[in-house]
């Protein structure tokens, strides 16, 4: 099966073609950072014009360099939730519009599905079951993956996503928008140990997460010290530790409450060296295998949005020709495939 896939969830436009036996045949993303860097955040309102501007040139793109014809598409899957409403609905509205022209089916998919699956767009893909801990900028959770479509979280985050505390602490510190990469390059220069910050929950039986008091610990930080070039690189240095290392005792904690013997990390705070060498090495101790999407894949991308739409409509799923979008959607609640 060859679907064409659209994610237009929030600021990035990323389109491409997966075929279930081809693997993937060719994916485009246009990243809207620089439009919304002067914002120090996204702006709804633009996003959604810019998608508009470039899905139907990027698809175009794809089209041809991966030498695929409308014609010889079997569906297309469009991000569908969660996300902005108006950035979700113009790649509804474009997968929908496309599909009615072509006769074929469209499918939503839910952006957390996608994340989660990316592992499989690499060459030595996971199997059901596994763990998965998904850290965006959204969400940050620990779930049992037993199926397609069967997913049951074991903690998430009460407060804020563990990527929102990096964009915040960024943003507290100077370091600009996006806060993710910014925070890991400051660290990089940072002197281990200056600053200590908590690892929230860990003292706790259960695996949910906190992340907005570690920001707190990383303003109040900031607020004491004259912040010059090498004190934003301790704070970022301190708080990219604490999050790293709260993340991972808690996968360590998961992995042990469970018979599981993969662990599959996904979303943008996977792209994360630091985060991926320390995840890595819980591998041998605690006898897992640990998989992780090509970094490009860990961030928004139209890939795994593909991947997810062909395996859902490969296992029989079907939608109307009318179209709804979630800017907020729980896991939970995604259509089941039995
Ligand atoms: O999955 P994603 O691209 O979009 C959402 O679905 O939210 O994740 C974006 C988040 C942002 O908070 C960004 O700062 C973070 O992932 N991120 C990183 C890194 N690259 C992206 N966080 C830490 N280190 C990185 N290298
Ligand atoms: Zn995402």
């Amino acid at each position: 099966m060859r679907i064409l896939g659209i994610e237009t969830s929030c600021d990035d436009t990323g389109v491409a073609v997966y075929d279930s036996q081809l693997g993937l045949l060719g994916h485009r993303l246009f990243s809207q950072t620089a439009l919304h860097a002067a914002y120090g955040g996204v702006v709804p309102e633009l996003a959604s014009r810019d998608h508009i501007r470039k899905v139907l040139p990027l698809m175009r793109e794809v089209l041809a360099a991966s030498s695929v014809q409308p014609h010889s598409l079997h569906g297309i899957a469009y991000t569908a939730g969660p996300g902005l409403a108006g950035a979700l609905l113009v790649g509804a509205a474009i997968g929908r519009t496309l599909a009615w022209a072509w006769q074929i089916p469209a499918i939503g998919v839910h952006h957390m599905e996608g994340h989660l699956l990316a592992p499989m767009l690499e060459p030595d893909p996971p199997s059901f079951p596994f763990l998965a801990l998904l850290v965006s900028g959204g969400h940050t959770l620990i779930a049992d993956i037993r199926a397609l479509g069967d997913y049951r979280v074991l903690g998430e985050s009460v407060d804020d996503a563990v990527g929102e505390a990096f964009d915040k602490t960024a943003k507290l510190l100077g370091l600009g928008y996006p806060g993710g990469p910014a925070v890991a390059r400051a660290a990089t220069q940072g002197t281990p140990g200056r600053f200590q910050f908590p690892r929230p929950m860990t003292d706790r039986p259960g695996l949910d997460f906190s992340f907005s008091g570690l920001k707190t610990a990383a303003l109040l930080a900031a607020r004491e010290t004259t912040l010059d070039a090498q004190a934003i690189a301790d704070i970022a240095c301190a708080f990219q530790e604490a999050a790293v290392d709260t993340l991972v005792m808690k996968c360590a904690r998961a992995l042990s409450m469970t018979s599981h013997s993969r662990l599959v990390v996904a979303g943008g705070v996977g792209a994360n060296r630091l985060l991926r060498e320390r995840l890595a090495g819980l591998a041998g101790p605690m006898n897992v295998q640990v998989y992780f999407p090509r970094p490009e894949f860990c961030t928004d991308n139209g890939a795994m949005i593909a991947l997810a739409g062909a395996m859902r409509l490969e296992a029989g799923l079907q939608e109307g020709p009318g179209f709804t979008v979630h800017p907020r959607w729980p896991m939970g609640d995604l259509p089941s495939i039995a």
